[in-house]
């Protein structure tokens, strides 16, 4: 016969397994140091069990295919929602906007053991689905159904891939980003670090003439230093640029620009070491990005249309070097 007391550390025993058993349902592994350095969106991923609908924060969650769209989430198998999905094969997926810090505090902080979430009073927006049977969350950025189409153990969670069946977006909501633990918005973007430079409209033109409408127009071109001056070729009139043309994309940027230079007859020898240069050419309001890839090189030959030009004579030059 058991003694009271050790009936109690029977009790208490048991007691403590079962509060292990739901922390580890509830936490997965708690974040602790580089991971929470990530900056991420949040998704709710609805589920549907015979006791009904399910839903829970995920973190990570990422688009990895565009055509067929398929979406990859990463879930702890401790989770209803885990389970929900290897039954049924479909979960939605609800990337949160900016206003629902609520709606994902509550999925990604109680289990469906500990309570029916998506039932409490006030705090979800139910919507119903078109190509599958689980339901989908209303006032998100992005609503996704998705057919489970692989499940993949990986470290300590599951990716569940989702093949996208129905996909909408709400032009007007912007997502809750979530980064060392707290939520932040998108209220100021980063203007990329280029240089600008001020040209002439006809110098604007040449280049916006040849992005043809490109966001980023992507030079390659060979830089000549001789004392403070620079080889320059001489396009028209007004137009004196380095040696430089345009390579299609995927091909070996440094053996276009020799090829190019072959082909104009001009004798460089070119340099290995590519050096990047990001420039924005501005006339008033009027712009163009450009990438210029270049190398160093000699003259081997001297040909008839090249010029040399003092490095601040020309405001283009004078970043390039
Ligand atoms: C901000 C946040 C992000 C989370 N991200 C994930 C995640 O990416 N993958 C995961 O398995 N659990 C994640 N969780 C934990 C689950 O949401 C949590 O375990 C939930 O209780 C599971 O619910 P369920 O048992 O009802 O399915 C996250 C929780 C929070 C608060």
């Amino acid at each position: 016969m058991h003694s009271p007391s050790c009936f109690h550390k029977v009790f208490c025993k048991k007691e403590q397994l079962l509060e292990e058993k739901q922390v580890s349902k509830l936490s997965r592994k708690i974040p602790t140091k580089a991971e929470r350095y990530f900056a991420t969106g949040l998704s709710m991923i609805t589920s549907q069990s015979q006791k009904g609908p399910n839903i829970m924060t995920a973190e990570w969650v990422i688009q990895v295919s565009y055509n067929p769209i398929i979406i990859a989430v990463f879930i702890h198998k401790e989770s209803e929602t885990f389970k929900n999905i290897q039954k049924t094969k479909e979960f939605g997926i609800n990337v949160a906007s900016q206003g629902q810090t609520s709606e994902v505090s509550v999925a990604g902080g109680y289990s469906r053991t500990e309570v029916d979430k998506i039932k409490i009073k006030n705090i979800f927006k139910i919507i119903k689905p078109r190509k599958i049977k689980t339901p989908l969350i209303g006032g998100c950025i992005i609503n996704a159904e998705c057919k489970l189409i692989k499940k993949e153990k990986i470290g300590d969670h599951f990716m569940l891939v989702g093949k996208v069946l129905d996909i909408k977006y709400d032009d007007s909501k912007s997502p809750l980003i979530y980064h060392r633990g707290r939520y932040f918005g998108l209220d100021s973007t980063v203007e990329p670090d280029r240089k600008e430079v001020n040209v002439s409209k006809e110098m604007l033109n040449f280049f916006k003439n040849m992005a043809n409408g490109k966001f980023v127009l992507k030079c390659v071109g060979v830089l000549v230093k001789s004392k403070n001056k620079i080889l320059v070729i001489r396009w028209s009139e007004s137009i004196e640029t380095i040696p430089f043309s345009i390579p299609p994309a995927g091909i070996s940027q440094r053996d276009y620009l020799i090829k190019y230079l072959n082909q104009s007859k001009l004798d460089f020898q070119v340099d290995v070491e590519p050096i990047m240069k990001r420039i924005i050419l501005k006339n008033g309001k009027d712009i163009q990005r450009i990438n210029f890839v270049l190398y160093k090189g000699k003259i081997k030959k001297s040909t008839y249309r090249i010029l040399w030009k003092s490095y601040n004579e020309d405001n283009i030059i004078s970043v390039l070097v």
